[in-house]
């Protein structure tokens, strides 16, 4: 058992923690929407209005403050038109993007606004830029959001919905550089800033807009865009970013070595490197902090699943992405002072998925877990938190211990994963600055490999785990591969 000494300050308060850092991801991709989320209104497995009840329980669960819609690379071919109305009038399209299969368009606008009414959080639509016109765009956020007569506004009244729908975040395209249109981020700035121009402010209603960002490393690009954007333009730049720990992908998401296991985890980690460092360029175009980073998609991609009906991109989902899941986290909730919102990709079925489905059944991978684990950092103060960490893996940069700490209504809620494949931890923790008075704790572990499935859908599951208080001293101890939550209440 590895001793390990922590610090918090209660009083060195370092940013809101946005909701939206806590934020999700469906895209028409694979079994995602179709099955996934949606099963329409005939199906047998329990819906509202064709949404899976299920699924919309289980996300009402961690509090999912935001679903972004609707992609990914599909939402650089969306037809929006094609996606309202008589269910049975409308017109179906090509999913060039994921596999070419064809798109009947049953879960358009509206539907996608029902769910996140549903689930109670905020919608993210991401337009059309690549192969759409602006004024399409213009005109879908006009059918949203205009409260009156015009006549996009009175075409929702016709299909069924008087009132607008408040809409905040607008993604202005998506991956421009790539499957968005091949585009140079010169090129990119300035459609960003044409189309910008149109998408107006109805009614009262507030679009907080994103511009296309980097992938991962493209530091360029972000340069570019902050050099020929300002915020009286853009609100947010969307960084993406994949936990790749092989390319080309050769492993299913269970089978891999410790060495694998670790490389994984420090991809995880290099996350806080690329946040530092697109955030210096933030800085110095932007140093009173006006325009925001958004980690629009981010999550491991593993290869997917070769057995089975499973779809496009599904994976199974194990510890190791629990792990890395807490440690992206975490470091989110570190940068929160730049980074407002982050994504996983995706919801349910594809990629990092928070829940896998198959017919009426369905399961809460590790991930979901860590997301219930973690809800109580959304709208609370960053706080600061230092851990005296070791290394784990020779010449990858894997901190044993990962750990971010805020507090809301007189309670500090403190997050730590044990990223060890073998060896447990010790924490010591000085909470300096907070009155604690009393403690308790949840907590993740199993084997790296664990995963829950159809037939074993417990094998993972959060437990409730002792932590200790004494004169302002916090002890607990964390197995290896494990996540945790303490709360502290003073
Ligand atoms: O999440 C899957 C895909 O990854 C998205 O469609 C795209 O934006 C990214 O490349």
């Amino acid at each position: 058992m590895r001793k390990i000494s922590m610090l918090i300050n209660a009083k060195d308060k370092t940013a809101y923690i946005h909701p939206e850092i806590y934020g999700h991801f469906a895209e028409h991709l694979g079994r995602c929407i179709y099955d996934g989320i949606y099963v329409g209104e005939n199906s047998a497995i329990p819906n509202i209005n064709g949404i899976r009840s299920d699924i919309v329980e289980a996300f009402r669960q961690i509090r999912m403050p935001l679903l972004r819609w609707p992609g990914g690379s599909f939402a650089d071919e969306y037809d929006w038109k094609k996606g309202v109305g008589e269910k049975s009038k409308r017109k179906p399209a090509l999913n060039t993007c994921w596999g070419g299969i064809t798109e009947d368009n049953s879960f358009g606008t509206h539907e996608f606004m029902e769910l996140c009414e549903l689930i109670g959080c905020q919608p993210y639509i991401t337009g059309n830029v690549g192969s759409g016109t602006v004024r399409e765009l213009a005109e879908w956020v006009e059918y949203m959001t205009f409260d009156g007569d015009s006549p996009m506004a009175n075409w929702r009244k016709e299909n069924g919905r008087e009132k607008p729908w408040r809409l905040k975040y607008l993604g202005i395209g998506n991956e421009n550089w790539g499957s968005g249109g091949n585009m140079r981020p010169e090129y990119y700035a300035d459609e960003y800033r044409r189309y910008q121009c149109f998408c107006k402010n109805f009614s009262g209603n507030e679009l907080f807009k994103i511009a296309c960002g980097p992938s991962s490393a493209d530091y360029n690009w972000m340069e570019v865009m902050m050099k020929n954007l300002d915020a009286s333009h853009v609100n947010g730049i969307a960084l993406h970013y994949y936990i790749m720990p092989v390319w080309p992908k050769e492993e299913p998401a269970a089978e891999f070595d410790d060495k694998m296991y670790y490389k994984t985890i420090a991809c995880a980690y290099f996350l806080d490197e690329l946040i530092h460092r697109h955030t210096a360029i933030m800085n110095h175009y932007d140093p009173y902090n006006k325009i925001k980073l958004v980690v629009d998609e981010w999550g491991c991609w593993h290869e997917s699943e070769k057995s089975g009906n499973h779809g496009l991109l599904f994976q199974q989902n194990t510890m190791r992405d629990a792990i890395a899941a807490a440690i992206s986290l975490n470091i989110f909730n570190r940068h929160s002072k730049r980074v407002v919102m982050a994504n996983l990709a995706q919801a349910v079925n594809v990629l990092q998925a928070l829940i896998l489905t198959e017919n009426e059944k369905m399961v809460k991978t590790p991930t979901y877990h860590v997301f219930d684990l973690y809800k109580e950092h959304q709208g609370g103060e960053a706080v600061y938190c230092f851990c005296e960490n070791v290394n784990m893996a020779e010449g990858m940069n894997t901190p044993m211990i990962s750990s971010s700490a805020s507090i809301k209504d007189n309670i500090m809620t403190i997050t730590l994963a044990n990223c060890s494949i073998d060896e447990g931890a010790e924490i010591c923790c000085s909470i300096c600055n907070f009155d604690a008075k009393g403690v308790g704790a949840r907590i993740l572990t199993n084997d790296a490999h664990a995963y829950n499935d159809f037939d074993a859908p417990d094998k993972v599951v959060i437990e409730d785990y002792q932590a200790e208080l004494k004169n302002g001293i916090l002890s607990v101890k964390l197995p290896a591969c494990s996540v945790a939550e303490v709360r502290v209440r003073r």
